[in-house]
């Protein structure tokens, strides 16, 4: 009797098991996973510069000494992205729970007016915001670290800024794709320099595993090594940034640069069912937009109906498209316009906003609209992350705009200046180069900062630290953060798995989504087309460079193959 209950409850218990084993979330396993390391974790787009920041960490610096270092070396080892001449901004979650934001994006120089980049006939002059001087917004990079490290950097200034200056100084060996940019951009470099950078455009062309040496760079990194911020915007480092400028017909003068400064800002705080969401406030448009995306996500069982399935992606695509409406009118620097953060964030507002989404067929992006807020009285491109030991959190997101920004290089300085003016809508529903709409919120006015997507975005489980996730795109950015975010939090991926998954983009106008190539089912096509999408390949869509903290306390790095982004942990 004992026996045969005991085999009865142990058929029960079996039963029970093979039940729970097929509802259970599937564990992945370590060799799904990506970067794994119990200690710190630092994650950008080369190798060079994340092992930069693992060092810095092993050397006893905090994230922020670490997000530093590895910024300073993306200048050296990553020209087309990594800066100095450009801007970008950094989420912080602290060890206690804190939060902050430092907002370095950079300004419009103070002789800019709204209709700069316009012929008499009121006609965009092509490329006038893309290349060459007139496309420069004031440098921000430098003030940014700056900023930062004096908050909350342990080791020295000095310090972190060293490894940049070595590898600038003794050269390093380029990957493939970074050989293949220089060669690509050569005629550029020609075309818009005054004086031609021969460090950068030699007689032969870049070989993989070359070595190149940026000789001025090192110098300039060691001048502000030594003097601090105000070498960039008041010494020698200023004086060739403006004989630069001034050569090319630039207009930022000693008074734009002796003025720039930084912003600690509020973050913008969400949560997505039980997890809190941590991020960019204006001027990125980003962290308002992926909120938005998030909430409005929340009604749909995208878990149930699967991972990049026709249905999940309608459902997400159209709201995208509502939620790049809103961006394009109402979002701006909020120093210069009344931004309507909380109506856009409301969850009764984006109740409405998506309440005509139908299921079995797309709303024609002619037929939405921006969504009518109430107006409040009172408002307010590579990526990196990075984790310490304690768990304290950087998410910086850095751009020059373009491939090597405007691709003029600062004489004797060593480094790109950006081409940020693009961002601006230099004319009422005229695209950026990101195919971006935008209007007064956005237009050029003296000292404003443009309109960003850029979305560095921390989210926190239970009131501990989850994830670090943020890529650059362009306005692509925004929609890879949301897949990403929702691949780990719906699809149950890894967090390798969740930044290798196919992803798709839609922004609203042009009236398309693009998918990434040979990643979607014919199947899922065709149901996508005859919903009424129109679909449109693109090779690949985000690098992203991404942290999670592992139930056990470890830490998952996730660094896009797209690109040669890697995550370092120790
Ligand atoms: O701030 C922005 O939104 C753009 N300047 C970002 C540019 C970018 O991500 C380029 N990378 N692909």
């Amino acid at each position: 009797m004992f026996h045969l209950l005991l085999s009865r409850n142990f058929s029960f218990y079996l039963l029970f098991f093979v039940m729970s084993c097929q509802t259970l979330p599937k564990q992945p396993t370590d060799s799904q996973r990506g970067t794994l390391a119990d200690n710190g974790m630092v994650s950008s787009a080369h190798p060079l510069a994340s092992n930069v920041g693992v060092q810095i960490l092993q050397a006893g610096g905090n994230a922020t000494d670490a997000a530093v270092a590895t910024f300073f070396a993306l200048a050296v080892v990553y020209p087309r992205a990594g800066n100095i001449g450009g801007g970008g901004f950094a989420v912080c979650r602290w060890a206690d729970g804190s939060t902050n934001t430092l907002d370095f994006r950079e300004t419009a120089p103070n002789a800019a007016h709204r209709d700069m980049y316009l012929d008499e006939n009121g006609e965009v002059i092509p490329r006038a915001s893309l290349d060459g001087y007139l496309a420069v917004g004031v440098p921000a990079a430098v003030e940014g670290m700056w900023e930062l490290h004096k908050k909350n950097g342990k080791l020295s200034w000095q310090a972190v800024l060293a490894p940049a200056i070595e590898l600038a100084q003794n050269g390093f060996e380029l990957t493939a794709a970074e050989a293949e940019y220089l060669n690509k951009y050569r005629e550029d470099f020609i075309k818009q320099n005054k004086t031609l950078p021969a460090h950068i455009v030699k007689a032969t062309i870049w070989q993989t595993g070359e070595k190149i040496y940026h000789k001025d760079l090192a110098k300039t990194l060691q001048r502000i090594s030594e003097k601090g911020r105000d070498e960039f915007y008041k010494g020698e480092t200023a004086q060739l940034l403006l004989a630069e400028i001034k050569a090319g017909g630039g207009i930022i003068t000693a008074e734009d640069l002796a003025k720039y400064h930084a912003i600690w800002r509020k973050p913008v705080i969400g949560n997505y069912k039980n997890y809190k969401v941590i991020t960019m406030p204006p001027p990125s448009s980003g962290g308002i937009a992926l909120l938005q995306l998030l909430h409005a996500t929340e009604k749909y069982p995208i878990r149930k109906w699967g991972h990049n399935t026709a249905r999940t992606m309608h459902a997400m695509i159209e709201i995208e498209r509502r939620v790049y409406a809103d961006r394009a009118t109402h979002l701006g620097d909020p120093d210069f316009y009344n931004v309507p953060q909380e109506m856009l964030l409301n969850k009764n507002y984006l109740k409405k906003r998506m309440a005509d989404i139908l299921p079995h067929e797309k709303t024609p992006s002619e037929k939405i609209k921006e969504g009518k807020v109430e107006r409040i009285e009172s408002v307010e491109t590579t990526h990196l992350s990075v984790v310490d030991k304690d768990r304290n959190a950087i998410a910086i997101t850095t751009t020059l705009n373009g491939n090597y920004g405007s691709k003029v290089m600062v004489n004797g300085a060593g480094f790109f200046l950006n081409n940020e003016m693009d961002d601006f809508s230099i004319k009422v529903g005229h695209p950026n180069q990101f195919g971006l709409v935008g209007g007064e919120a956005n237009a050029i006015m003296p000292n404003k900062r443009m309109l960003s997507s850029m979305t560095p975005t921390i989210l926190e489980q239970n009131g501990k630290l989850l994830m670090v996730v943020g890529t650059p795109g362009g306005s692509t950015i925004i929609t890879s953060n949301y897949q990403t975010i929702l691949n780990v939090l719906e699809h149950q991926m890894t967090m390798q798995e969740a930044v290798d998954a196919k992803k798709f983009h839609h922004q609203w106008l042009p009236d398309e989504v693009l998918l990434e190539e040979n990643g979607f089912d014919d199947k899922v096509k065709a149901e996508l087309q005859q919903l009424g999408h129109r679909l449109e390949p693109i090779p690949a869509l985000g690098r992203m460079d991404c942290i999670l903290v592992l139930p056990n306390g470890k830490l998952e790095g996730g660094a896009d193959k797209r690109g040669d982004n890697m995550a370092v942990g120790y």
